[in-house]
């Protein structure tokens, strides 16, 4: 029998083995993902926003285009973005507020459309995004769950065979007849997650609504995503956390101003992360803004109308000062008016 080395030396020098089948495992996963299909791919993606929309007054919307310079502003929230997911992969989106993250998950989720570009996805997506998205005030927990079962493709008899283990895991049996109008926003994104995770997701996105949750549900949330993980679920994850990102995803995405800065193994992108941070180099929202300027015959068709109502102002003036004096017939209202003022004591 070989006598086995144990001077401290030796001892200090010797591999753990649990860090050794960790690193087995890691090396595994990574040339298992290599050769997995590609299962979104997003080439030259952009979401433009209209900035300042909103719907005001006849008048007032025909003196501002009369006068405006500038027909509308754009913002871009997200621009030639370039990147590709593998089968089985648990990639992270990390950045500043205001980057973009949840704009990309969104059009993952197919919620919003691109402005630009093309994002392919294949397999069945089920998305956790802003708490309470895709959930209706007014109804049930119980009601909106049916209602997510059915945009995430289950069946009646599907959802109605899942119900109870929808609610066990969410745990809001008490509540589950409530309008979720009275709901916690840690019960919002409980209910979300179960919902979630009920449907057999191929591709499983998760916004920071999570994060909401008491310390119980996000451990056994991230679990369930562990579990997912395991089966060969592909995971989304924005989180501001960097001890998830390290702890649980493969890869992670630096995303700021809109595109994505760096792509790599999420220790080192981490790393890069924290570094511009305490640099101050990382903005969050892009800028500048896109101008389109009002054009000229947009301007001079508002002119026209503001002048033909001024027109009609005047003119209505005009007559009702010349019916007082001049003995002209006085409109309707004027006179029921004062026949109203005599018959009154
Ligand atoms: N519907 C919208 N209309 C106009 N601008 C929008 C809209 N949705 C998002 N934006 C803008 O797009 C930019 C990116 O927003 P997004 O929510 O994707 O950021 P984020 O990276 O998820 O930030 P955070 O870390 O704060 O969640 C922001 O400047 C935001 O104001
Ligand atoms: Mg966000």
């Amino acid at each position: 029998m070989s006598e086995q080395n144990t001077t401290p030396a030796a001892q200090m020098q010797a591999p753990d083995a649990d860090a050794l089948t960790h690193e087995a495992e890691r090396v595994e996963r990574q040339t298992a993902i290599k050769n997995a299909p590609v299962v979104i791919d997003a080439r030259g993606v952009g979401k433009r926003y209209e900035m300042h929309r909103h719907r005001s007054m006849l008048l007032q919307d025909t003196a501002k285009i009369a006068f405006s310079k500038v027909e509308k502003n754009y913002f871009w929230a997200l621009r030639d973005v370039n990147f590709q997911i593998r089968k089985g992969e648990s990639v992270a989106l990390i950045g500043p507020n205001g980057a973009g993250k949840s704009t990309l998950l969104s059009l993952i989720a197919k919620t919003v459309c691109p402005t630009e570009g093309k994002i392919d996805v294949r397999g069945r997506v089920s998305a956790l995004l802003e708490l309470g998205a895709g959930f209706h005030p007014y109804f049930t927990g119980r009601e909106n769950i049916f209602i997510n079962g059915i945009v995430m493709g289950l069946t009646r008899a599907q959802i109605e065979a899942r119900m109870p283990e929808i609610i066990a895991f969410s745990e809001l049996e008490p509540f589950i007849d409530e309008p979720i109008q009275n709901y916690s926003s840690g019960m919002l994104a409980r209910l979300g997650f179960s919902v979630a995770a009920s449907v057999d997701p191929e591709i499983l996105i998760v916004d920071e609504a999570l994060s909401v949750g008491d310390a119980a549900f996000q451990e056994k949330s991230f679990q369930k995503i562990q579990e997912f993980k395991q089966q060969g679920c592909t995971i989304l994850f924005v989180t501001h956390s960097l001890d998830l990102v390290t702890k649980f995803c493969d890869r992670a995405l630096l995303i700021a101003q809109g595109q994505v800065l760096e792509s790599g193994p999420s220790e080192e992108i981490c790393e890069s992360y924290k570094v511009r941070m305490e640099a101050g180099t990382l903005q969050g929202a892009r800028s500048p803004h896109e101008t389109v300027l009002m054009p000229f015959w947009k301007r001079a068709v508002a002119m026209g109308v503001l002048a033909a109502g001024l027109g009609v102002v005047v003119a209505t003036g005009i007559h009702f000062v010349l019916g007082n004096t001049a003995g002209m017939e006085k409109p309707a209202a004027a006179k029921r008016f004062e026949q109203g003022q005599k018959a009154s004591p």
